[in-house]
């Protein structure tokens, strides 16, 4: 289930109808003993006599890693339901966008195909930062474009001429330690304006700035950019 980006009134009533029927909650962490960013933003949520089951997803790229750990998640996940156990495994943001819960389900259908599994979405990061900076994200003929911020300049450059000329507004996850040579990009399109940039959307330190405003030093991995190059022509 989808949990939000950040704040904990951000889940819907469906999930936490779903945590408060579980017996189990498991979570996704990056490393041993980590408390995980879904379960932080669920843990006013939780139960005391709910069992915790931490699984461990590490973020790596090393495939057979990768899919050693997902398989272990979905065992997991299955050994629960198997022991009578109600079990609801919580995500960040959506479950279906850049999420770590679609592999695992993934993995269910492949090594548990009679499991029977329910999707509850979640408000995804997207929609959070352009509520919270009053940004309407698509109006009218606009296409919106959701995707990883490219690897290299080149690339967002040729990104941006075909938003430009396609009317697509475009939201960049995973900015991050890209944005040192993001800035200068949008600053050569005369783009920083019309850009916002949106940082730990949700949590006490969020911040939604014009992109003008940050500074190029490293932006943390949960920030992405909305950029608009053009406004519909009828509006109020
Ligand atoms: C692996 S994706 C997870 C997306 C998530 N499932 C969602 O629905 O938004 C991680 C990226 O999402 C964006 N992100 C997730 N949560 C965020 C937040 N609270 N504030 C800003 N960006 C966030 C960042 O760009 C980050 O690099």
């Amino acid at each position: 289930m989808g949990v939000g980006p950040g704040d904990p009134d951000l889940l819907t009533v469906a999930a936490v109808r779903a945590i408060a029927a579980a017996d189990t909650v498991a979570y996704p962490v990056a490393r041993e003993g980590a408390e995980g960013m879904a379960a932080t933003i669920a843990r006013p949520w939780l139960h005391q006599h709910q069992q915790h089951l931490p699984l461990l997803l590490p973020m790596v790229e090393d495939p057979a890693t990768l899919r050693a750990a997902w398989g272990l998640a979905a065992d997991r996940l299955a050994a629960e339901r198997a022991a009578g156990r109600r079990v609801v495994l919580l995500c960040e943001g959506d479950v279906s966008l850049f999420a770590s819960a679609s592999y695992v389900l993934l993995a269910l259908q492949q090594r548990h195909p009679a499991l029977e599994v329910q999707l509850i979405p979640g408000i995804t990061s997207v929609a959070a930062a352009a509520a919270a900076g009053a940004w309407p994200l698509a109006l009218q003929r606009q296409g919106l474009l959701l995707l990883p911020t490219p690897e290299t300049a080149a690339e967002l450059d040729q990104l941006l001429a075909q938003a430009a000329s396609g009317g697509w507004v475009l939201a960049l996850l995973k900015l991050g330690r890209r944005w040192p040579w993001v800035r200068p990009l949008l600053e050569q399109r005369g783009l920083l304006e019309q850009a916002l940039f949106a940082m730990r959307v949700g949590w006490p330190d969020q911040q939604l700035l014009p992109a003008t405003e940050v500074a190029v030093r490293d932006a943390p991995y949960f920030s992405l950019l909305l950029i608009r190059q053009a406004w519909p022509g009828v509006l109020p």
